[in-house]
């Protein structure tokens, strides 16, 4: 399974903030954005990961995370010329897929899974056809793509910000596509805005029966971080989170160390690299020595 993280945009909800650095680089709490859909895909035990941004993001992604060796995963980047689309990623990662199938996030969607990580990860990383797309219960369904599902999980419908809402379903920024994707993307038209739209998409997979939602549990965070006020309330949430327990969410080299992808010499040589703050003193202390 690969992964893309599309981290694309202008930014133009969050001006003047992105007129200075990329959303992704913005701090949510205690970490660049982009930390959390990362540490996402990683925790799913997707390691082979293309970024896509823009042409002025890009570089600068590209040297805060490199590429990916220091987390014991691969990343490679491309750039998205202009914004036309969550579903173009699947055009513009036509090498990088091959043959394989993708997950795509969002590079502003925040998860916290909570213990429904571990089928979360199976499902993804079973030998799968068609696509899946994950329901979060909303009580503003109207502002997102609405899930409307059987008990069997097949897609009944998908609407794209519909005025009468069929489920109180969201469709999260998290997506995962066998290969034909590639094909169904090259063969999107443009819509009204025109985008490459992401429902679109999915709706070609609804017309082969081939569409399958997985609703979240509740309790499960989500979190989009695009506006001033989602960008502190997701914030103020893992400041909560993280001074309750002491414990980080989605810091990259604590999921890569505790998925495998690293050894403890690796994270100590990491560490080494960093100067010392409160970052290389949780790693050490919370880390390595396991302590909570
Ligand atoms: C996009 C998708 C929408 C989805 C949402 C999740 O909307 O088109 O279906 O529910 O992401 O964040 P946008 O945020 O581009 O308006």
């Amino acid at each position: 399974m690969k992964g893309i993280l599309l981290a694309g945009g202008s930014g133009s909800r969050l001006y003047p903030l992105t007129t200075i650095t990329s959303k992704q680089l913005l701090p949510v709490y205690d970490k660049p954005l982009i930390c959390y859909p990362l540490s996402t895909l990683m925790m799913l035990g997707i390691t082979d990961i293309l970024i896509i941004s823009t042409p002025k993001d890009t570089p600068v992604i590209e040297d805060y995370l490199g590429d990916g060796a220091d987390l014991g995963i691969t990343l490679s980047y491309t750039v998205q010329d202009e914004p036309k689309g969550i579903a173009e990623a699947f055009v513009i990662g036509d090498e990088f897929i091959g043959d394989d199938p993708v997950t795509l996030i969002l590079g502003d969607n925040i998860f916290n899974f909570g213990p429904q990580i571990q089928s979360i990860a199976n499902t993804l990383q079973s030998d799968f056809d068609g696509a899946l797309i994950f329901g979060y219960y909303v009580t503003d369904p109207q502002r997102f793509g609405v899930i409307e599902y059987d008990e069997s999980y097949d897609v009944l419908s998908l609407e794209e910000k519909p005025k009468q809402p069929k489920s109180n379903y969201a469709a999260v920024g998290l997506y995962a596509y066998d290969n034909t994707v590639v094909e169904y993307a090259k063969n999107l038209k443009p819509s009204a805005r025109g985008e490459l739209e992401i429902t679109d998409l999915n709706l070609k997979y609804l017309e082969k029966t081939a569409l399958k939602a997985l609703p979240f549990k509740r309790g499960i965070a989500w979190l989009d971080a695009g506006t001033p006020h989602s960008l502190l309330a997701a914030a103020n949430y893992v400041e909560m989170i993280e001074r309750m327990q002491g414990l980080k969410l989605c810091c990259p080299e604590e999921v890569a160390y505790r998925m495998g992808y690293i050894s403890v010499n690796d994270l100590k040589q990491k560490i080494k690299n960093i100067k010392d703050c409160d970052y290389t003193e949780y790693l050490e202390n919370h880390v390595i020595h396991q302590k909570g």
